[in-house]
């Protein structure tokens, strides 16, 4: 008789840590890389931080507190825009992407640094599970940055301008340990439910201009390519 092998299939923080094995092959000494914010860039700092201890060279600008102190405990040797305003490489994870590496990031609420930081990058690298794709963004809540001052006529501002592209998400004041959450940045968070986001390019454009708005979690023409782990293998998906 002979055993049937079984494969069990991999999780998806398995995928995750696959997505950042992948690019960190990316990495070559002398890099200054932008250090993203999250579970899947997590084991990228992880497996980078074992790098630098077997003698790597290279320096991070985190996207986050939570970031720099990981980092920091790895012995990875950060810096600041400040002192290093073009990154060779930014490599992050994201809540949703699409056919056109267009993406919804912000569910750790770190969007609007880590879009400052991805911007600043020649190559931005977004590595993840194979839940996080699909064909149209929105499932995901897409985070939206507000300032404190004004948050209730920020928040009619931000329902009419959903309802003018044809959309009424439900809108939730983002919410932690019973506290409105606060970004590293002292702002907080409105998550709208989509559903559907018919127009990306559009809707992250007219948000970002309303006043009170200081960023959204739409990240549009800024990935250069998506790591993508799955239960078979690595893909490596650049955009159509
Ligand atoms: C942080 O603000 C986010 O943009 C994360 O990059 C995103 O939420 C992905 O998180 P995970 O890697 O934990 O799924």
């Amino acid at each position: 008789m002979s055993a049937k092998k079984v494969s069990t299939p991999k999780s998806a923080d398995d995928q995750k840590k696959d997505a950042a094995l992948e690019a960190l092959k990316l990495v070559t000494p002398g890099m200054t890389l932008g250090l993203g914010t999250g579970s899947t860039a997590n084991h990228f700092i992880r497996a980078l931080g074992a790098k630098v201890k077997e003698g790597l060279e290279v320096r991070g600008v985190p996207t986050s507190r939570a970031t720099a102190d990981l980092a920091k405990e790895l012995g990875i040797p950060l810096t600041t825009l400040n002192d290093h305003p073009y990154l060779d490489m930014c490599v992050d994870g994201a809540d949703e992407f699409d056919d056109k590496l267009r993406l919804i990031k912000g569910g750790g609420g770190a969007l609007l640094i880590e879009k400052i930081v991805a911007t600043s990058a020649k190559q931005v690298v977004i590595i993840t599970d194979e839940s996080k794709r699909v064909k149209t963004l929105g499932k995901f809540p897409l985070p939206v940055e507000v300032v404190n001052m004004g948050i209730k006529a920020t928040a009619w501002k931000l329902e009419r301008t959903f309802r003018m592209l044809g959309m009424s998400p439900k809108m939730t004041l983002r919410m932690k340990d019973g506290q409105p959450f606060r970004t590293d940045l002292g702002n907080s968070i409105i998550d709208a439910a989509c559903e559907e986001i018919k127009e990306p390019e559009r809707l992250e454009f007219v948000l970002n201009n309303i006043p009170g708005v200081v960023n959204n979690g739409l990240f549009i023409g800024i990935a250069s390519r998506v790591i993508m782990a799955t239960a078979k293998g690595t893909e490596d998906i650049s955009g159509t």
